[in-house]
Parts: C-alpha cells; sequence; structure tokens
C-alpha cells in the first residue's frame, strides 16, 4: 500500500487557499519544535463566519496537505466550529495519515485555533458561548 492516501497526494500537488490575507482578521503561527516545521493560517472573517482563510506552510508534505484540507473544511463555517476541528476529523478527510505523520495534522488544528483565538481577542464578545 501507498504511505499516503490519493487525497495527502492531491492536497500536497495542488493545495488549496495557499498565500496570505493582507489585512487578515486573525493570524495564528505554530510549530514543532522536534521537526523545525511552521504553519501560519490567515483568517477573514465576517458576522461570525470564516469567510475566507489561507495558510502558508513551511513544512513536509503532510503539513502542507493538512493546513489545505484544514483550511477547506472551515471556510464557511462559524468561529464555533473552527475552534472543534480536530486533527482527526483532518487526517480522515484526507483518508487517513500514517502514524508517524499524525503530528503533522496537529499543527494543523493548532493554526487554525490559533488564528480563531488570534481573532478572539480582539472581538471577545464574539467568542462562542459553550
Ligand atoms: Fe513536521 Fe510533518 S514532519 S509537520
Amino acid at each position: 500500500m501507498a504511505l499516503y492516501s490519493e487525497k495527502v497526494m492531491d492536497h500536497f500537488r495542488n493545495p488549496r487557499n495557499v498565500g496570505q490575507i493582507e489585512d487578515a482578521d486573525g493570524i495564528g503561527e505554530v510549530g514543532n519544535a522536534k521537526c523545525g516545521d511552521i504553519m501560519r493560517m490567515y483568517l477573514k472573517v465576517e458576522n461570525g463566519i470564516i469567510e475566507d482563510v489561507k495558510f502558508k506552510t513551511f513544512g513536509c508534505g503532510a503539513a502542507i496537505a493538512t493546513s489545505s484540507m484544514a483550511t477547506e473544511m472551515v471556510k464557511g463555517k462559524t468561529l464555533k466550529e473552527a475552534l472543534q476541528l480536530t486533527n482527526k476529523a483532518v487526517a480522515e478527510a484526507l483518508d487517513g495519515l500514517p502514524p508517524v505523520k499524525m503530528h503533522c495534522s496537529l499543527l494543523a488544528e493548532e493554526a487554525i485555533h490559533a488564528a480563531v483565538e488570534d481573532y478572539l481577542k480582539n472581538h471577545p464578545e464574539e467568542a462562542p458561548k459553550d
């Protein structure tokens, strides 16, 4: 069996939402100290909905594929839904990741959460209630 699913390879070769948002409402940057990979997420938020999201990832193929999938999964969603995104859900949406690569998907979860939290720092009144 190939190490990576077709979906992982597709998102690695043709990552969605690559780039940066100049006037982003929230930015989240996380890194993995062990491998040195860095992921940065930019959000544009309107009426509590993530209208746009872009990422820049300096990292391995799995980190790029999970960044890409994570952005697709939160686009058009509420802040609350974005905060509920888990790395497991991202990995499942990619038809799985090899166990040694699960930590890469954790970066995607953490980067999305960090970007939402950055947004909420300036808009505490929009914090999800429960
Ligand atoms: Fe570092 Fe994948 S090896 S995020």
